[in-house]
């Protein structure tokens, strides 16, 4: 509800000002960096705000954004990895070989370490695409942060997670209020592609969605089998269309 009542607000005040100047960054592809933030496996426990099977796939999902959109610059980064905390899963590891995999002794927030804050600065990049566990500890601390330096964030609700629906939801009303850009994995993907005709564009996402979003995935697939070889069944023909 508070994440609704900032959204409400936010919007208000835009609207009362300036109707017709509402500043919508768009996300760049030339512009924005990718970074796993904490997906480790012995934190993966506390994202208990999601079902841990959606769970696991939002993370694999918010990860592989880097592998349809070749030209974002990725970061990864654990927290105490040799500890209880454990290491990122090597499905995300294997999927970037050549990125940084920043290993923190000991900062909780991320931008606290010197060699995490480098490797962003040495993108040249303005717009952070993150996700994290938990959401209002390694998410909401590196957000601000960053913030702070006068990035541009945007936050994959989906690909964070925490103790508890109210902790996240107090979390996520804090990164709007810090100016954060709280969205879908889909608003992700969608606006660094902007077009379906674009180069990443359909051809590069559809299988991405089949794998990660089979509500669309399902549809695709049976439009396609409809296309190749479908035939009306009697009654079909009397629908609208
Ligand atoms: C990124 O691409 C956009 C649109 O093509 C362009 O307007 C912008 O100047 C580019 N930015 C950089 C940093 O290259
Ligand atoms: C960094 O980006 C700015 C603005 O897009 C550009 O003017 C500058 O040349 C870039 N520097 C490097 C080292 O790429
Ligand atoms: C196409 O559909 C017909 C039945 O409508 C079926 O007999 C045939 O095997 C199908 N062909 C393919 C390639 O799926």
């Amino acid at each position: 509800m508070k994440f609704a009542t900032a959204l409400l607000s936010a919007g208000l005040m835009a609207g009362s000002a300036v109707a017709d100047s509402f500043p919508w960054e768009r996300l760049e592809k030339n512009n924005s960096v990718l970074v796993i933030l904490d997906m480790q496996e012995g934190l993966f426990n506390l994202a208990r705000d999601w079902d841990a099977n959606l769970y696991r796939d939002a993370m694999m999902a918010h990860s592989s954004i880097g592998t349809i959109f070749k030209e974002l610059p990725v970061i990864m980064t654990t927290s105490a990895e040799n500890g209880p905390n454990g290491r990122l899963p090597q499905e995300i590891t294997d999927m970037y070989p050549d990125a940084p995999l920043i290993m923190r002794q000991g900062e909780v927030d991320a931008w606290d370490n010197s060699d995490f804050r480098a490797a962003i600065k040495a993108t040249n990049r303005t717009q952070i695409i993150i996700a994290g566990i938990v959401t209002d500890v390694c998410t909401a601390f590196l957000a601000r942060s960053l913030r702070a330096e006068g990035y541009s964030v945007w936050a994959n609700i989906e690909a964070s997670g925490t103790t508890s629906k109210e902790i996240r939801d107090i979390a996520n009303d804090q990164l709007i209020r810090a100016g954060v850009n709280v969205v879908s994995l889909f608003a992700i993907v969608c606006d660094l592609m902007r077009d379906w005709r674009h180069t990443p564009g359909a051809a590069e996402v559809f299988p991405w969605i089949d794998r990660h979003m089979p509500a669309y995935g399902m549809v695709a697939r049976a439009h396609r089998a409809a296309n190749e070889n479908g035939t009306l069944v009697p009654g079909q023909d009397l629908l609208p269309l």
